[in-house]
């Protein structure tokens, strides 16, 4: 599949867009000023799958998280804005992720993974 580009602009503090790349779902998060704290505050070591906050964003655009939709657990699609840690929340078995898409509760084994993509200007990013 070829790369495509994303507009950020219209994507509100908060929001959660999803869109399809090759065929897969992801999700392109909002993330407020509130949620970019607290997650850069977690000490990895406490985390399932240890990632600093750090490696789950572009350096100077940590409000914007990009993570495939796919629990990795059995792949379900997780709801947003929800569970324990206010990031997803898995409906089929209960995993619930943070805002930095960090699982937090299993039985998923892995945080989100992230898609290949880069800013091609302030408010665009290109996936693939
Ligand atoms: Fe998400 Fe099982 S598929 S918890």
């Amino acid at each position: 599949g070829a790369p495509i580009d994303l507009d950020l602009s219209p994507v509100a503090e908060g929001q959660i867009i999803r869109v399809f790349w090759r065929g897969k779902p992801i999700f392109v998060r909002h993330r407020t000023p509130k949620e970019i704290a607290d997650e850069q505050a977690v000490d990895p070591a406490t985390l399932i799958d240890p990632a600093p906050d750090s490696a789950r964003v572009k350096p100077g655009k940590e409000q914007w998280l990009v993570v495939y939709a796919s629990c990795t657990h059995l792949g379900c699609i997780p709801l947003g804005h929800q569970g324990d840690w206010g990031g997803w929340f898995c409906p089929c078995h209960g995993s619930a992720y943070d805002t930095a898409g960090r699982v937090r509760r299993g039985p998923a084994p892995l945080n989100l993974p992230l898609p290949p993509y880069e800013f091609v200007d302030n408010t665009k990013i290109r996936i693939g």
